[in-house]
């Protein structure tokens, strides 16, 4: 019996009462942005309302409310994820703006030689930013090969531990395949050498809460959309120590401590790294989206979806020709998934005319596609509003676009 009432969480969902081609929509593309309750949309219409001005620089009152209201989020993101202090935690456009910031800077920290270490299962927004800052210092990235059931293989990593390892980039969750990734043991490592870890939350932040002190892991980066919050706002969480011997990722208003011809002088922590206005009624509603989060519970998130993946999983299973792609013992909710015979896109636009909404392709992450030698996949993504009822109109759905397609 699950401990979520699911049935009374869907009603704070506006979203998912509508219908795609006459059919109630079945929204299982999850892991590419959640939806977004009404406490959010709210917190929005609120804001633009109500206190819609620039932060940080205006002694009237409409700034300061919003000022502290963008600052509300910050600590509610340092409580969330533990960090020691709340200007650990930059404010960013996204997860790829994250990983862009830790990557720009490095560029003045790394000499040819050194050697990264990323690991198969990334996101490309894990892989070319590090690409691009190899090309800039003569840095090597060499990659944590993969195993068939989509793990890492952690045996290999080992071995490419090595005094020269500067870097070492993984996600939390594989966005692809779910795997769960064991960050503790790759940050334990990395430490070792001296390496500094960056971990890609952005998959694993919508159903389990990562402790950044427990972890020890030097950046963690987010994205608010995954989390019921809104696109465009996200987040880098950095050790102090290793923020401040980054160089600014953007010059402008907000990063300075002073201005003239001769000399600026950048502001500390966080604003060194949040140049210009940012995205202040998206940071104000991703506190609301992790307010509305933890009403529900992160555990019992968690629990409920782990009781629809193992029901999913089963179901899809019994389809004769199907394949899942990514079978680690700890997974999030996703399940990629081919059959035999038949493009991913084909079975994707069927069931987009069930109502059914999944995403096919590569999902950003082609050397995953490259290894298992396919084009892409089909990919059902769950969150903790999505119903046993609605895995059963994806597996019918995916039955009848099986015997219209062969
Ligand atoms: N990274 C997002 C996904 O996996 C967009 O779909």
């Amino acid at each position: 019996m699950s401990l979520l009432d699911v049935k009374a969480i869907r009603k704070d969902f506006p979203i998912l009462s509508r219908k795609v081609h006459g059919q109630e929509l079945v929204y299982l593309d999850n892991a590419a942005t959640s939806q977004t309750p009404q406490a959010v949309i709210d917190s929005i219409v609120h804001y633009y309302s109500h206190y819609n001005a620039n932060i940080h620089r205006g002694v009237h009152s409409l700034s300061q409310e919003a000022t502290d209201a963008y600052e509300q989020t910050r600590i509610k993101i340092q409580k969330h994820f533990n960090a020691a202090h709340a200007h650990e935690i930059i404010l960013t456009a996204g997860t790829t703006h994250a990983i862009n910031i830790v990557a720009s800077g490095y560029q003045e920290l790394l000499q040819a030689g050194d050697v990264l270490l990323v690991s198969a299962l990334e996101h490309h927004s894990n892989i070319v930013p590090w690409q691009m800052l190899c090309e800039k210092t003569g840095a090597e990235l060499q990659v944590i090969p993969m195993l068939q059931n989509g793990t890492l293989d952690m045996a290999a990593y080992h071995a490419m531990i090595s005094p020269k390892v500067k870097l070492v980039f993984c996600n939390h969750v594989s966005n692809a395949l779910g795997t769960v990734n064991p960050i503790e043991e790759i940050i334990g490592a990395a430490h070792a050498v001296g390496a500094a870890v960056l971990i890609d939350g952005a998959q694993a932040a919508p159903h389990l809460q990562a402790n950044v002190q427990a972890l020890g892991v030097d950046f963690y980066t987010v994205s608010a959309h995954k989390l019921c919050g809104p696109t465009g706002v996200g987040v880098l969480y950095g050790k102090q120590a290793l923020l401040e011997q980054l160089p600014p990722y953007q010059g402008g208003g907000e990063m300075i401590a002073t201005v003239s011809f001769e000399k600026t002088t950048y502001a500390g922590l966080p604003h060194k790294f949040e140049a210009g206005t940012p995205n202040i009624c998206g940071g104000i509603a991703f506190g609301a989206a992790l307010d509305y989060m933890h009403g529900i519970g992160f555990d019992q998130i968690a629990a409920y979806e782990q009781e629809l993946l193992d029901y999913a999983t089963q179901a899809l299973l019994a389809i004769e020709g199907l394949k899942i792609y990514g079978t680690a013992a700890r997974k999030t909710a996703v399940i990629s998934f081919n059959i035999e015979g038949l493009h991913p896109y084909d079975i994707g636009s069927i069931l987009d005319q069930m109502g059914i909404a999944v995403r096919t392709g590569h999902h950003c992450a082609q050397p995953i596609m490259d290894y298992y030698q396919i084009p892409g996949t089909v990919r059902a993504s769950f969150s903790f509003y999505n119903t046993f009822e609605e895995v059963d109109r994806l597996v019918a759905g995916v039955k009848k676009a099986k015997s219209m397609l062969c």
